[in-house]
Parts: structure tokens; C-alpha cells; sequence
């Protein structure tokens, strides 16, 4: 055969995976082709495959009659939004996308190269896990791979998408990188399957209750976003990483923005009820003073009563960290403190700059947050606030009591500047409380408890309930009109643009976790 020929027919047969009747059944299942999902990844025709003539080395069980070209996993590199990106599709019509030694080198391959070149990667898994004919060979191609993903951790955006299945030790590649997106009814995740957990729990359960979208949406947390489909899955990786630099030594990309930085909007006066106790939905302020009122949303069905996301204020990505009183009163619980902290440190780590909006009247209290450990877990999203150097902007827009003041990127863990809105009420404890620890003894012999209780919290609440003895003290630089939030937000991000700060040198810090 013609030279020219054979390496046609060998990409040809690279391209065609594991055959037309896999092809078939891939989309019969609702799921893309590994080349489906690259393409529509990638700015159109910018993708540059490696290892596309890679084959397996294993001789047993008649896998030498089956080299399939590439070997079940499309890798390479191109362009999103014309920034360099890396990434790999596993082939679920290759031996069920499974873990060869081979596969697993080509995956390590562009991770090394992805670190090298501080550029992201996105891994689209769709793998039957190790694979079996191939044993400790494989096992050791995941270990290869965990390694790059904890080396890279920090360096480079690592972006997970789950779409297809997912199982056994597969699934900590993702859950070291730091977004994972599930598609909702083709993808799952777990350690052992619903045949194991029978046999040794006698629990039953299907395989979309163990591990299925929603599950890790919004019971376990591991994966921060569900969507409906593969192209929705591919557009939410090219948006999410619209938001971040190419590694941790560049800024975020800035983008165009035709609102205006002196935006204001009333409706952030009447946004906070007149009663203490009335809930109102945070997201409608983080919408408000966002550019364009677009808010990504990250974690979005797990822990609500705090919202985390990205969002732009005059074309500056921001992280955004918000209490959200109509969910739990916006307490911090284990969940909320876990979703925050982990959140946070990515900021930190990308050069992210972090606004938080804050209204939280304490932890959540009761036996089981205590006994599920909320002080090492509050203590996680504290500490991640307090090592954070990169710019921090707070707006207190209602309670700041207790412990979550001084947690949620106070003054006194280095934030940058802090605002309140004169309805703000910062305390040790809120007034109900304070006037049943402080009176306790007095109230029970009043003529008339109730009256004598109802008066002791006004006057509590005319005294502490207030931004202003935290104003008197410096704890804030401001107390601001709420409408001005987006104005002063943008020109606190604009002085803060070359920021300088640095943690004390050591090999790392030892967060409790
Ligand atoms: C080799 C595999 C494979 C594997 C699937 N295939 N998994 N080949 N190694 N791990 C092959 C099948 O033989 C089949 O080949 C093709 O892929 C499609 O698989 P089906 O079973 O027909 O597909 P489906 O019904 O959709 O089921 C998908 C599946 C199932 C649920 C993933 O295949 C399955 O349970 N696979 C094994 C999962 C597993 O236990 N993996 C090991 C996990 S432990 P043909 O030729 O028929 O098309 C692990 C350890 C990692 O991964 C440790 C890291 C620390």
C-alpha cells in the first residue's frame, strides 16, 4: 500500500473507534462521540489530536486481535475563546473507554504538557474504569494520573465533566480537579456499585439514586454542576473557563462590558425586609450589581443557604461567597461551610478576587452539626478566608453575628475593604439570644416577663443591632447606600487591581479538614 494510504487508513480506523455498531448505541444512549464532544469543546477546528496512533500492549485474553488506534481516548490541545486548552475524551466504544497503561500515557502525556505551558485541562470521562484484561498495569496508569491531577492542583484550572459512567477508583481523578459536571441520567459516580453495596449492605438501590447526577449535586457535593446534556456539559466547561486564568502566574481574562460601572438600582434599598426574622433571596442583590445580571452559579443544588459562583463587575471575574438567609436563615452548617471553604481556595489559588456578601446570624446549631464535626468544618471555611491573599471585598448587607462575622472575610482576616448597608446588625449574638443569656435571672422574677423581655431586646437591638459601633471602630471602612453597592464594589476591585500580599513562607499550610 501506497505509504500516504496507510497513515489514512490508520487515522481512519482511529476515527471510527470501536466500530459503527458502538457509534450507534453511544447515540442511542442519549451520549456524543468522544470526537463529538471534542469538537464541540473546542473553537471549531482548533483542536490538535496527540497519540491519535497509540495502541494497547496487552496479549491476553485476544486482545492482541483487537488495536484499535488510540486505544479508547482522544487527547490533544486547541483553542476555547482562542486560550490554549488541554484535554482528553475517553471512548466509551473502546473497551468501554476502560484505563489501559497506553491510555492512561497519553492522558498523562497532555497533563504534563498542560502544566508545562500553564494552560487547563478538561478531562470528559466515560469509562468502564480499569481495564480488567490489563490488571495492575492499569491500576498503576490511575495512580499515574491521580499524581498529575494533586501535582497540578493550584497550577492549572482542572475541569472534570462526567458523561457516562464512572466507578471505582476512576472517580478520585475527578474529585481532585476542581469542577465536576455531571450529566443528568447518562453519568454516575461511586466507588463501589448498587451489585457490591447489596452484597455487603444489603441496601438496595439503582444506580441513579447511588450515583447519579443529582445525587452528587445535591446530596454528596462532589460534583458541582447537572446539566441536561453533553452539549449543554461542553458549553458550561467553555463558560466556566471564561472565567479563569490559564494557571496560577496570570490574571483572569477581563471581558467587555456594556453596563456601567456607576450602575445603581433602588431596588437594593428595599431588598432587606423590615423584620429581622423575613427572609429575602440573596441572589436577586448578587444578580443586581452583577455586569449584564449574569451570575454563574457554582454548586447550585447543594449546601443553599450559601451561594457561591463567578460573576463580572466591569469585566473582572469576581468569586462570589454570599449567605442566603431564605435558606436556613442563611445559617453556616457542615455542608455550607465545606462548599464555601473549597470554593474560596480555588479563588485564591487563580487570582480570583473575592466579594462576599454577608447576612448570617451564626452555625447552625444542634447535635448533628456538632457531632459531624461543624467547628473543624467552620473552621475550614475560616481559615480558607483567612489565607486567601488574593483582593477581598465584603458588604455586610444584614447579620453578622457571632463567630460567622468574624468568619465570613472580616476585617480582621485581612479583607481589603468592608462595607455594610445601614440596615447591617453586627453582634455577638442576636438580641433574642443576648437577652436570654444576659437577663435570664431578671426576667424570670419580672411582674410582667414579656413586657420586661420585649423591652430588654429593643434596647439590645437600638444598641448593638447597627453597622455603626463596628464603623466607629474601623471594622469597616464604610457603611454605604445599598443601591451604591456595584459602584463602590467596582472601584474597591479597581484599587485592589495590583494588590501584593503573601503568607508567611512554609511547605503548606495544614487546613483542618
Ligand atoms: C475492559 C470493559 C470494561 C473494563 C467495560 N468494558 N468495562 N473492558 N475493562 N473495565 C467493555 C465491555 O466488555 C464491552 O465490550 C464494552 O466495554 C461496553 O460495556 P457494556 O458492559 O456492554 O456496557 P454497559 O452495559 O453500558 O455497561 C457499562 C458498565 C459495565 C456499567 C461500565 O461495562 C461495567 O460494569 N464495567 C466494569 C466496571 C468495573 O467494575 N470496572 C472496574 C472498576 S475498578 P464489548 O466488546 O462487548 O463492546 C477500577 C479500579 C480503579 O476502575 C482503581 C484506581 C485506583
Amino acid at each position: 500500500m501506497d505509504r500516504r494510504h496507510v497513515l489514512d487508513e490508520l487515522e481512519r480506523r482511529a476515527e471510527l473507534g470501536g466500530g459503527d455498531d458502538r457509534l450507534k448505541r453511544q447515540h442511542a444512549e442519549g451520549k456524543l462521540t468522544a470526537r463529538e464532544r471534542i469538537e464541540l469543546l473546542f473553537d471549531a477546528g482548533t483542536f490538535e489530536e496527540v497519540d491519535k496512533l497509540v495502541t494497547h500492549r496487552c496479549r491476553d485474553f485476544g486482545m492482541d486481535e483487537q488495536l484499535i488506534p488510540g486505544d479508547g481516548v482522544v487527547a490533544g490541545h486547541g483553542l476555547i475563546d482562542g486560550r490554549q486548552v488541554f484535554a482528553f475524551a475517553q471512548d466509551f466504544t473502546v473497551f468501554g473507554g476502560s484505563l489501559s497503561e497506553t491510555n492512561a500515557a497519553k492522558i498523562v502525556k497532555v497533563m504534563d504538557l498542560a502544566v508545562k505551558l500553564g494552560s487547563p485541562v478538561v478531562g470528559l470521562n466515560d469509562s468502564g474504569g480499569a481495564r480488567i484484561q490489563e490488571g495492575v498495569l492499569s491500576l498503576g496508569g490511575y495512580a499515574d494520573i491521580f499524581l498529575r491531577n494533586t501535582l497540578a492542583s493550584g497550577v492549572v484550572p482542572q475541569i472534570s465533566a462526567i458523561m457516562g459512567p464512572c466507578a471505582g477508583g476512576a472517580v478520585y481523578s475527578p474529585a481532585i480537579t476542581d469542577f465536576t459536571v455531571m450529566v443528568k441520567n447518562t453519568s454516575y459516580m461511586f466507588v463501589t456499585g448498587p451489585d457490591v453495596i447489596k452484597t455487603v449492605t444489603h441496601e438496595d438501590v439503582t444506580k441513579d439514586e447511588l450515583g447519579g447526577a443529582m445525587t452528587h449535586n445535591a446530596t454528596s457535593g462532589v460534583a458541582h454542576f447537572a446539566v441536561d446534556d453533553d452539549r449543554e456539559c461542553l458549553a458550561l466547561i467553555r463558560d466556566l473557563l471564561s472565567f479563569m486564568p490559564g494557571n496560577n502566574l496570570d490574571d483572569p481574562p477581563r471581558a467587555p462590558t456594556t453596563d456601567s460601572p456607576d450602575r445603581e438600582d433602588d431596588l437594593l434599598d428595599r431588598l432587606v425586609p423590615a423584620s429581622p426574622n423575613q427572609p429575602y433571596d440573596m441572589l436577586d442583590l448578587v444578580r443586581t450589581i452583577a455586569d449584564g445580571g449574569y451570575f454563574l452559579e457554582v454548586h447550585q443544588h447543594f449546601a443553599k443557604n450559601i451561594i457561591v459562583g463567578f460573576a463580572r463587575l466591569d469585566g473582572r471575574p469576581v468569586g462570589i461567597v454570599a449567605n442566603q438567609p431564605a435558606v436556613l436563615a442563611g445559617t453556616l452548617d457542615i455542608d455550607a461551610s465545606v462548599k464555601g471553604a473549597r470554593f474560596v481556595r480555588f479563588c485564591d489559588a487563580f487570582n480570583i478576587p473575592l466579594v462576599t456578601f454577608e447576612d448570617v446570624p451564626g452555625f447552625l446549631p444542634g447535635t448533628v452539626q456538632e457531632y459531624g464535626g461543624i467547628i473543624k468544618h467552620g473552621a475550614q471555611l475560616l481559615f480558607a478566608f483567612a489565607e486567601a491573599t488574593v483582593p477581598k471585598v465584603t458588604v455586610i448587607t444584614r447579620k453578622a453575628y457571632g463567630g460567622a462575622y468574624c468568619v465570613m472575610s472580616s476585617k480582621h482576616i485581612r479583607t481589603d475593604f468592608n462595607y455594610a448597608w445601614p440596615t447591617a446588625e453586627i453582634a455577638v449574638m442576636g438580641p433574642e439570644g443576648a437577652v436570654n443569656v444576659l437577663f435570664k435571672r431578671e426576667l424570670e422574677t419580672a411582674a410582667d416577663s414579656v413586657r420586661a423581655r420585649a423591652e430588654k431586646v429593643a434596647e439590645f437591638r437600638e444598641k448593638f443591632a447597627n453597622p455603626y459601633i463596628a464603623a466607629e471602630r474601623g471594622f469597616l471602612d464604610e457603611v454605604i447606600q445599598p443601591r451604591h453597592t456595584r459602584r463602590k464594589l467596582i472601584t474597591a476591585l479597581k484599587r485592589l487591581e495590583n494588590k501584593r500580599d503573601k503568607n508567611p513562607p512554609k511547605k503548606h499550610g495544614n487546613i483542618p479538614l
